[in-house]
């Protein structure tokens, strides 16, 4: 099998839409999210990213623009959600080739940091690690310390990045 990872381009927002709808268990809440984010100004279109094997969309994953806030401070990062991989492909390596797709551009545009909400003993793998202990906190979701990671794409990124990520009203309207 082939497997190749590529920007989502519009024609395959059917496929995506059904990607997400199967594998968060036949539930629209991905499927809207994703929507949303791509009218916004948080999106960005080479980060989101499908994976394809035979003409088939197999797997998708999005990163998007969020901010870390410190008062009236403001910096701009990225989170990585929602990802998605067909039940059936589950397992084969195609969600870890879409987050290094993802990492390798996010460096290429020059983002500093990505944060995950997610499995701890996934995302440790590409660099994430929890985030709390660098300072910065998330309040919108109700998530534990392990689950809450950020990778660092640019050396002692943490330094200078400290606040509340503030997801945009793309998560949840
Ligand atoms: C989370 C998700 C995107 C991961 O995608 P994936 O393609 O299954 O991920 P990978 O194959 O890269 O890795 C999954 C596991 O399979 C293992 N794996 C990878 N390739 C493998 C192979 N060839 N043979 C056996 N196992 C393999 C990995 O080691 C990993 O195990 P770990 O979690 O214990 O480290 C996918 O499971 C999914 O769509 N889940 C439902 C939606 C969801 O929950 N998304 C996350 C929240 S946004």
């Amino acid at each position: 099998m082939t497997i190749s990872i590529r920007t989502e381009h519009s024609k395959d927002y059917p496929q995506v839409h059904f990607l997400n709808f199967i594998a968060f268990g036949n539930r629209q809440d991905e499927t809207r999210i994703v929507e949303r984010i791509r009218k916004s100004s948080y999106f960005v279109r080479d980060l989101a990213l499908v994976a394809e094997e035979d003409g088939e969309i197999v797997g998708q994953m999005m990163m998007s623009k969020a901010k870390v806030v410190d008062g009236n401070q403001s910096q701009e990062v990225i989170v990585l959600a929602p990802i998605a991989v067909i039940p059936p492909k589950q397992k084969q390596g195609i969600g870890k080739l879409l987050i290094n797709e993802g990492i390798k551009r996010c460096k290429e545009y020059g983002f500093d940091v990505i944060f995950v909400i997610g499995h701890p003993t996934y995302y440790p793998q590409f660099g994430f690690k929890p985030a709390r202990p660098y300072g910065v906190d998330v309040k919108q979701f109700e998530v534990s310390d392990d689950d809450f990671m950020v990778c660092e794409l640019t050396e002692n990124a943490l330094d200078s990045i400290k606040g509340e990520l503030v997801y945009p009203n793309s998560f949840f309207e």
